[in-house]
């Protein structure tokens, strides 16, 4: 593991250490009986919760309901009670639900919650709010309550951030938009139902938290549904244009290889996960209109091509369109990128001509990983060319073939070096850093 990042668990738990000794010492958590109920009540909810998982943004990133009655731990049992809850609760989900090994990020994992918990229960007592077992005042606790809120989702995503980051030398922002995926405000969204929490414990007791408990599983098993379903779509589309292309040596795995590079470079020039996702499909498709054999007999021609045959290969994006348009829950965006996927940034390309920013970006990212992969691999009369050569070619054809804008992001970074390897994705970044809960945005539990 990187020096840097084990300074930084070292430091993240130093800090939550420090967070608990200090609330322990200032604030004792009282140990009557009511209390003991409550914060048995609290840690099977979050345990449970965990138990539940969703994995289901775009980007594969999971997220978990354990900040619900987290969160609600505050307004019931105050900052010392739900660092408590949070801490034993993510401690034997760290050691005994998830499969991650490595002890470090563990730690981690419960130290940013802890720290978050413990920042939020802070602010929440900072802001007015008071907790309370046997009384539920809902308009004293709104704003308390939604700073808390706010807290706990700044200091969650920013330290996950703030690592991934860390590991992957990138910028702290770009990080923070790939761990959180979109997934903040359906997070966000979601934290009244601490509030359902508190109140129905306060109102009807513990039985009534637990009956509140069935919609959210059987939410959490619509999302389950509906991600594996978008996964297993992702996995057959993959499967078909590798069957289509394993007839061909020269353009095996062209495709596949093309989408894992548009997009990285989607990710670098800022496309939001939802784009992204949709370049991703584009460039997996997007010579699907080639799948007739009269394209591998002219590819493999030998001489210059007939007029015939220059109009069917100028063709081929629109009889992709027609391919794929068939396909649901294809959406317009990536059909578009198919389409214009051969135009050019100075007008010059096909099939419409298209220039500059009326080119759809997915299709000006296709454009460049198109030729990057052309030039990185091997053709029948020459060898794979290096990337230095890749790079001159891309500055030659600047503003010309490509959207300059792509072509300074792939010069300025170390993109093009690292195509040939696959992604250190949200998936990975989160095996890698952690075991992982933090709440949103990450792969690995
Ligand atoms: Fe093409």
């Amino acid at each position: 593991m990187d020096p840097r990042v084990k300074r930084t668990i070292y430091a993240t738990t130093v800090a939550a250490v420090a967070l608990v000794v200090t609330l322990f010492v200032r604030h004792p958590p009282t140990l009557d009986a009511q209390s003991l109920l409550a914060f048995g009540t609290l840690l099977a909810l979050s345990t449970l919760a965990m138990m539940l998982y969703l994995r289901f943004t775009e980007a594969g990133s999971t997220t978990s309901m354990d900040f619900v009655p987290e969160l609600g731990a505050i307004l019931l049992l105050g900052p010392t009670g739900a660092v408590a809850v949070t801490m034993i609760s993510e401690l034997f989900s760290g050691f005994f639900l998830y499969r991650e090994k490595s002890v470090l990020k563990k730690l981690f994992n419960v130290s940013q919650l802890v720290l978050a918990v413990g920042a939020a229960g802070l602010m929440f007592r900072w802001s007015g709010g008071t907790e309370s077992l046997t009384t539920f005042r809902f308009q004293d606790s709104l704003a308390p309550f939604l700073v808390a809120v706010l807290a706990y989702f700044a200091v969650n995503t920013g330290t996950v951030a703030f690592i991934v980051s860390v590991s992957e030398r990138r910028p702290f922002f770009e990080a923070w938009r790939r761990i959180t995926g979109g997934l903040i405000i359906f997070d966000i969204a979601m934290s009244p139902l601490a509030f359902l929490v508190a109140f129905l414990y306060t109102q009807y007791g513990v039985l009534a938290v637990f009956l509140a408990m069935i919609p959210l599983i059987g939410l959490r098993y619509s999302y389950g549904i509906n991600f594996e379903l978008q996964q297993l779509n992702t996995d057959l589309l993959r499967l078909m244009v590798k069957t289509i292309e394993a007839q061909d040596p020269y353009t095996s795995g062209h495709s596949i290889r093309v989408s894992e590079a548009a997009k990285k470079i989607a990710r670098a020039v800022g496309a939001s996960p939802k784009q992204l996702k949709r370049i991703e499909t584009a460039a997996l498709l997007h010579d699907i209109g080639k799948i007739d054999s009269i394209y591998g007999e002219i590819l493999r021609q030998k001489g210059p091509l007939t007029p015939e045959q220059r109009e069917l290969i100028r063709a081929h994006p629109d009889r992709g369109v027609d391919i794929i348009k068939s396909i649901r829950s294809i959406h317009p965006d990536v059909l578009a990128a198919v389409r214009h996927h051969h135009e050019r940034w100075d007008g010059d390309g096909y099939p419409t001509g298209l220039a500059g920013e009326n080119i759809p970006l997915g299709a000006r990212i296709i454009m460049v990983c198109d030729t990057i992969d052309a030039m990185t691999t091997a053709r029948p009369y020459r060898d794979a060319l290096p990337v230095s050569v890749v790079r001159e070619e891309l500055k030659k054809h600047r503003g010309t073939q490509f959207d300059s804008a792509i072509v300074d992001v792939l010069v300025k970074t170390d993109i093009l070096e690292t195509l040939d390897r696959p992604e250190v994705s949200t998936t990975t970044a989160g095996a890698l850093i952690a075991g992982v809960n933090p709440t949103l945005g990450m792969e690995a539990k």
